[in-house]
């Protein structure tokens, strides 16, 4: 086998349109993520329709920037690897095509990519002693769930949410708070100047032993709080103080972080993990970071996360994933579907 093997990684599950390659799984060669958060800002939140329109815009000229930034020739890369599912079909069909076209142009192999594992990919690229089993968290805008992490390539589901995801929960309640999309983000900066303890909202842990979430009911709460059971005060928030915003968006943000790092815990203690991976949007999180860090420390483990700019939606973890993907001769080939679940 070569020494060096660049992948070329693409994504475009959702509102990122992104491309990047990636040397060997760990060394970025050029990365490149056009964000359409603007464009579906009026909307309060992503138009299929329109996030699709857009990827078809933005695809072609960012991977050839990728390809230009690298200092690679086109006949150096060696594999395309593209994130097929889960997310939005119309989206995930854009990189798709883009990426069959590629890898026949280029003849070289295709490369499926379960966007899920690419996020936790992104936590464990960095890392030279990585010790496995390990317990992954994914907290993402369409998923919460819990993992055990055999190896790099091998996932098994332990836990998700039933409900609302944990990003779906904070993006819904900085609209009922009146925050801007994307709202995960918004609830973190209000949440500064709040008081985490102001409202006792719920923490839902179902039943004693599961590795399950559910978080709608911490959204009604949180709705109930702003206004009132009967919903006549929906006009309250409104004329909420900034202050008040404030120790709502805290006080939510304690309730989700902490039913997260409480059901990481006892996965971890159910399969003896030494690691805890964490990876999707929500991970680019500080409190949520900063909390499973203390869990990790004050029970012998070790986190490992992203960093922030590879938390949200990338190529790069595309990419990484894509070299132990080669590495194993796992391709795909032109019948390649996108899919909306995660189904792999
Ligand atoms: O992984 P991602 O970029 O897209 C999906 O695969 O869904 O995650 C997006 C989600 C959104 O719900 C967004 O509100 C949330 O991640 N998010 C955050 C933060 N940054 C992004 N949630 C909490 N705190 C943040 N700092
Ligand atoms: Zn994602």
């Amino acid at each position: 086998m070569k020494t060096n093997i660049n992948v070329l990684g693409i994504e475009t599950s959702c509102d990122e349109t992104a491309a990047a390659i990636v040397r060997n799984g760990s060394e970025v060669l050029s990365d490149v993520v056009s964000s359409q958060i603007e464009i579906h800002q009026k909307y309060g939140g992503v138009v299929p329709e329109i996030a699709s329109r857009a990827h078809i815009e933005k695809i072609y000229p960012i991977v050839e920037q990728v390809i230009q930034q690298s200092g690679l020739d086109k006949g150096d890369i060696d594999a395309v690897a593209v994130a097929n599912q889960p997310g939005l079909t119309v989206a995930l069909i854009v990189g798709l095509t883009a990426a069959k076209t590629l890898a026949l142009v280029l003849e070289k192999p295709l490369i499926a990519i379960n966007h899920i594992h690419a996020h936790l990919q992104s936590a464990m690229m960095d890392e030279k002693n990585l010790h496995l089993p390990a317990i992954a968290l994914v907290v993402s805008g369409g998923h919460t769930s819990l993992y055990e992490c055999k190896n790099i390539l091998e996932l098994k589901l332990l836990g998700s949410t039933i409900d609302d995801a944990a990003g779906e929960a904070f993006d819904k309640v900085a609209s009922i708070l009146n925050l801007p999309y994307p709202g995960g983000p918004s609830i973190e900066k209000a949440a500064k100047d709040g008081n985490p303890k102001a409202v006792n909202f719920p923490r839902t842990m179902l039943a004693k032993d599961s590795l399950d979430f559910s978080f709608s009911g911490l959204k009604t709460a949180v709705l109930y709080h702003c206004c009132g059971q009967d919903m006549k005060g929906q006009n309250r928030v409104e004329k909420m103080s900034q202050k008040e915003i404030a120790d709502i968006a805290a006080s939510f943000q304690a309730a989700v972080i902490d039913v997260l790092v409480r059901k990481t815990e006892l996965a971890a203690d159910k399969i003896g993990a030494e690691t805890i991976l964490l990876g999707g949007g929500v991970a680019a999180n500080s409190l949520l970071r900063s909390e499973l860090e203390k869990m990790a420390k004050q029970t012998g483990r070790k986190l490992l996360v992203a960093p922030k700019k590879y938390c949200t939606d990338n190529a790069v973890m595309v990419a990484s994933l894509g070299y132990y993907k080669y590495k194993a001769g796992l391709f795909a080939d032109m019948t390649l579907e996108a899919k909306a679940g995660c189904e792999d």
